[in-house]
C-alpha cells in the first residue's frame, strides 16, 4: 500500500487523466493543425488553469537518443509506470552492439532451425529507421550474421512505412538496401526481398481491429500470392503510378517473382524472424505463425512448420511469442498496480485503435487487469480516419461521463486517439477537425468532473497534429513537393506535450511545479498526490504544488 501524504488528504472526488494522443506544443504555429483548429475549451484551459510542458521524446521516454521522437508505447509506458525504462529500440541496439543477441538461445535456435530445414531464414518487419516499431539497421545486422553463421538464404518481407518516416520515402530505404543485398548476392550469399506492402494495408493490424490486413499479409509473405514485380523498388514505382496520390503506408501488397514464381514463399523447415520490437502491431501475425489448428482468425490455407522468433516478447502475460531474441523492458511498479494495492478503484477507456495503449502499455505491457480495474473498449470504425476525424471521441466521452457519475472510481483515464490517428494521415483539414472533436469532448467531460468534485490532468503521449508539414530545414517554412503542394508530415514530432491541472475544487490551493526536465514519467506521482498518497519510491517526482 502507498503511504498517505501527511500534509494533504487528497481531493474528495475522482482524478481523471485525459491523454490527447498526438497533441504536442510546437515552437511555431506554422503547419500546426492544433493552432489552426477552433478549440475554445482548450484555449480557456491554457488561459485559466495551471499548466506545464512535459518532455515526451528521446531519453525522457527511454529511447536511444534525443533525436528519437516519442511514440504511444513509450509514452504510455512512462505515464503508467511513473519511471523511465530503456525501451525496445535501445535494448535491441545494445544487444546487437554488444553481440549478446547472437549468444542468446533464441537466435541460435532460429539459425539451427533454418539449417535443419531448407536453409532459409525470413525476416518480416517494418522497413525504415523510424525506431518506433523497428530499425532497418537491426535487419541489416541480422542478415549479415545469418550469412556468417552459414544460413544459405535470407528472404525479406518489407512492410513499407511512410508513417514514422516521411510519407513517400520508401525508395530512400529500398534502393540502398537492394544495393546492399546485390553485393551479398555477388559474394555468393542468396539474399533477396521477397514481398511487401504498405504497413496500413497488410500484416501490422493491432488490437484485433482488422484481421483482414493480417490475412492479406499472410497471403503475401507466406503463400506468395499477389501481383508480381521484379524488385521491391520496381513494385513501389509501379504501384505509385497505378494508384496516384497513395502514400507509402497505404501501398498495396506486392510479391517479388522470377519467371512467374514467387522468390520467397515460407515453407516447412524455414526460420522466420519478425523483427519489429514493439508489440501492438506484431501480436496478430505472431499468433498466425504460432497457433495450431485451432487458429480461427482467418483461413491460413497452409500453416508451415517454422522456427519462429519475435525481436522482443510482445506480451508477457500471453507469452507471445514463445521465442524472442531480446528481453523486453521489465516494467514494474506501475501506478495501476500500486493504486490497486492501495484499494483505489480505476477505470480505463479508449477506442480500439488506442485501447491497448491505455490498458496494456499503461500497465507496463500487461494484458491482465489489476484488482479493482474496469476497462471499456469503444469499437473503432474500420475506415481511413481522415474520413471520420471525430472518430469515437463522443462515445468515449459518454463512457467516461457515465463512469465519473457512477461514483465507483477514484482514478479514471482515457485516450482520445484523434490528433494522432488523423495526424498520421497527413490531411491537414481533417487533423484540425480531429482536434476540434477532442475540444468538444472536453467541453462535455469536464463539467461532469466538476459535478463529481473531481480534477482532471489533461496531457498527451507525444506530438503529431502539431506539425502537419515537413518544414524546410533552413527557412522553417513548409517544404514543397515538385508539383507545388506542401509535403505532408505523417510522423510524430519531437515537441513537448502539455500537462494541465483542471481544478475547480481546491480554490487555488493546488498548482503545478515547473520542474527542470520534467517528462511524462512525472505524472504518476502527481496523480498519487492528488488522491492523498505519497509517490512510490521508484516513481519520478510529483509536480503537484500544494499551497
Ligand atoms: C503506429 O503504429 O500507428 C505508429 O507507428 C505510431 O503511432 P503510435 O505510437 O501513436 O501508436
Ligand atoms: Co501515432
Amino acid at each position: 500500500m502507498l503511504q498517505k501524504l501527511p500534509s494533504f488528504p487528497g481531493i474528495a472526488g475522482p482524478v481523471v487523466v485525459i491523454v490527447m494522443d498526438g497533441y504536442g506544443v510546437p515552437k511555431s504555429d506554422v503547419g500546426s493543425a492544433i493552432a489552426a483548429a477552433k478549440k475554445p475549451t482548450l484555449d480557456s484551459l491554457f488561459a485559466r488553469y495551471p499548466h506545464v510542458l512535459l518532455r515526451a521524446h528521446g531519453t525522457a521516454v527511454g529511447m536511444p537518443s534525443d533525436e528519437d521522437m516519442g511514440n504511444s508505447e513509450v509514452g504510455h509506458n512512462a505515464i503508467g509506470a511513473g519511471q523511465v525504462y530503456a525501451q525496445g529500440a535501445a535494448l535491441v541496439a545494445d544487444a546487437i552492439a554488444s553481440g549478446a543477441i547472437w549468444q542468446g538461445a533464441a537466435w541460435q535456435q532460429v539459425v539451427a532451425g533454418a539449417k535443419a530445414g531448407r536453409g532459409v531464414m525470413h525476416f518480416i518487419g517494418l522497413f525504415s529507421d523510424g525506431n518506433v516499431h523497428s530499425h532497418i539497421d537491426h535487419l541489416k545486422a541480422m542478415v549479415l550474421r545469418a550469412r556468417d553463421e552459414g544460413v544459405q538464404a535470407v528472404r525479406i518481407h518489407a512492410l513499407i512505412d511512410g508513417r514514422d518516416v516521411p510519407e513517400t520515402s520508401a525508395l530512400e530505404y529500398l534502393e540502398p538496401f537492394e544495393a546492399f543485398l546485390a553485393e551479398l548476392q555477388a559474394g555468393g550469399f542468396d539474399a533477396q526481398i521477397a514481398s511487401g506492402g504498405g504497413r496500413m494495408t497488410i500484416t501490422m493490424d493491432r488490437y484485433d481491429a482488422n484481421w483482414k490486413m493480417v490475412e492479406q499479409g499472410w497471403h503475401t509473405h507466406v503463400l506468395g500470392r499477389g501481383e508480381q514485380f521484379a524488385s521491391a523498388s520496381q513494385a513501389v514505382r509501379a504501384l505509385r503510378e497505378k494508384h496516384p496520390g497513395t502514400i507509402d503506408q497505404d501501398l498495396p501488397a506486392f510479391v517479388i517473382g522470377k519467371d512467374g514464381q514467387p522468390v520467397g514463399t515460407i515453407e516447412d523447415g524455414d526460420a522466420v524472424v519478425f523483427y519489429n520490437f514493439r508489440g501492438d502491431r506484431a501480436i496478430e501475425i505472431t499468433r498466425a505463425f504460432e497457433e495450431g489448428a485451432d487458429f480461427d482468425k482467418f483461413d491460413r490455407v497452409r500453416a508451415p512448420k517454422v522456427t519462429y522468433a519475435g525481436m522482443l516478447q510482445y506480451d508477457g502475460d500471453l507469452k507471445l511469442p514463445k521465442r524472442f531474441l531480446v528481453d523486453p523492458p521489465a516494467i514494474r511498479d506501475t501506478m495501476s498496480e500500486w493504486f490497486a494495492k492501495s484499494g483505489v478503484a480505476q477505470f480505463a477507456c479508449s477506442e480500439t485503435q488506442k485501447f491497448g495503449h491505455v490498458t496494456y502499455f499503461w500497465n507496463g505491457n500487461r494484458s491482465n487487469k489489476f484488482d479493482g480495474e474496469t476497462w471499456q473498449e469503444v469499437p473503432s470504425d474500420v475506415v481511413p480516419f481522415e474520413q471520420r476525424p471525430w472518430m469515437k471521441a463522443a462515445e468515449i466521452t459518454d463512457a467516461m461521463i457515465a463512469a465519473v457519475q457512477s461514483g465507483k472510481y477514484k482514478v479514471l483515464r482515457c485516450n482520445y486517439a484523434n490528433g494522432d490517428m488523423v495526424g498520421h494521415s497527413g490531411h491537414f483539414r481533417a487533423a484540425t477537425m480531429a482536434v476540434e472533436a477532442v475540444d468538444l469532448a472536453l467541453s462535455r467531460l469536464l463539467p461532469a468532473i466538476d459535478a463529481a468534485g473531481g480534477i482532471a490532468l489533461i496531457t498527451a503521449d507525444h506530438g503529431n497534429a502539431d506539425e502537419m508539414f515537413e518544414l524546410d530545414k533552413k527557412t522553417k517554412q513548409p517544404a514543397k513537393n515538385p508539383d507545388g503542394s506542401f509535403k505532408a508530415k505523417t510522423a510524430h514530432t519531437l515537441n513537448p506535450v502539455p500537462l494541465i491541472l483542471y481544478d475547480n475544487v481546491s480554490g487555488g490551493k493546488l498548482g503545478l511545479k515547473a520542474l527542470e526536465g520534467a517528462g511524462l514519467s512525472n505524472i504518476a506521482a502527481t496523480v498519487a498526490n492528488l488522491i492523498g498518497f505519497d509517490k512510490h519510491a521508484a516513481w519520478d517526482a510529483s509536480l503537484l504544488d500544494v499551497r
